[in-house]
């Protein structure tokens, strides 16, 4: 032992602390969202100044200054705190990009089901609560705030080059939440009648965001009619469920469409094991609690589609590593 403490290390041992010091700086983020921090320094300001503002200790808000300025959020000239890019574009609560409902949404994701994992791991997924309060307004906003971030200018990139989009007069955004997509469908093919399906509480809040561009319809995918006459279903991050009720929506979907109608579904699959593979901690966030898999790979996925009479035309990457979704485009069989 002593002989080998006068060695470095074989490897490198940065992929550690490199881990710890992500977890110490998101903490010091999300509590600095928590309080709205970020907006206090539109201006340029000190520590002490912004304490008082927010009435917070000024001790120890100067040293969260310091850490933010360490983690490339605030830089510090003169003893005044000013924000960097990155903060105006994404943690200034009037941005279009703004992300703090989403870091507030991982945070509480933290609590409620990561901090259960050694639990799970001895006892088996700890049972799921089929409550649909989860989607809430804020779990609402922090969707839209992820799909403005790269999901939904790549998913209109690359459905507008569709033919089938091009001549669709009508479009169906299941379980579409805040409603960007048919939004964003509608905005480049106003021609189209676009339409959000969601429950009622959730159809509340789409209205907040896309006023009466597009009709929503309140409902429950699993019990209630969807409509028809369809030429295009979208369901985006909606399909993570057991397979019998995936089957059952699918169904519905089906007869849901025009004959030459397309379903295309953009999702998370779990099929590249790799170092940097980002989907099997999704799929591994739900079996904390869940203790039926909800997160499929691409070939389970299409097999399902197939199963229900729908063909599968092409499967395109919307990917990036944070958000590695696949868009399948299918049409009735
Ligand atoms: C993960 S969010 C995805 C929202 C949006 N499609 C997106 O990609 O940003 C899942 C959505 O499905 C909706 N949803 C879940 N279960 C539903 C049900 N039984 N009936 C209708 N909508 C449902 C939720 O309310 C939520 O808006």
């Amino acid at each position: 032992m002593l002989k080998e403490i006068l060695n470095y290390p074989p490897v490198d041992p940065n992929i550690i602390s490199e881990l710890a010091q992500s977890v110490e700086k998101f903490i010091v983020l999300a509590t600095a969202v928590e309080l709205n921090l970020f907006d206090s320094f539109k201006k340029p300001k000190s520590a002490e100044e912004v304490a008082k503002e927010l009435d917070l200790d000024e001790r120890v808000t100067k040293k969260v200054c310091n850490a933010l300025v360490a983690s490339g959020f605030l830089r510090e000239v003169n003893g005044k705190y000013t924000l960097t890019k990155v903060s105006k574009v994404f943690l200034l609560s009037d941005s279009p990009f703004y992300q703090g409902n989403l870091i507030k949404l991982y945070r509480k994701t933290r609590e409620e089901r990561w901090n259960k994992l050694g639990e799970a791991l001895k006892k088996g997924s700890l049972g799921y609560q089929r409550d649909r309060s989860v989607f809430d307004e804020s779990f609402i906003l922090a969707m839209a705030e992820g799909a403005v971030r790269w999901d939904l200018p790549r998913t209109v990139e690359i459905i507008r080059e569709l033919p089938e989009f091009k001549k669709a007069k009508k479009l169906l955004d299941l379980g579409g939440g805040h409603g960007l997509y048919a939004l964003a469908f509608k905005e480049i093919n106003p021609e189209l009648d676009a339409y959000v399906f969601d429950l009622p509480q959730v159809i509340e809040v789409a209205k907040k965001f896309v006023g009466n561009r597009v009709k929503l319809i309140a409902g429950d995918f699993t019990k209630d009619e969807i409509g028809s006459g369809y030429d295009i279903v979208f369901a985006s991050d909606v399909f993570y469920r057991p397979r019998e009720e995936l089957i059952q929506i699918l169904r519905k979907v089906h007869a849901s469409l025009s004959d030459d109608g397309i379903l295309i579904t953009k999702h998370w699959h779990i099929d590249d094991l790799r170092e940097d593979s980002t989907a099997v901690f999704f799929d591994l966030m739900f079996a904390i609690l869940d203790e039926v898999d909800r997160v499929y790979s691409t070939p389970e996925f299409c097999d399902i589609l197939e199963s229900c009479k729908f063909e599968v035309v092409d499967i395109v990457d919307v990917g990036e590593s944070y958000s590695p979704s696949k868009i399948v485009i299918t049409k009735r069989k």
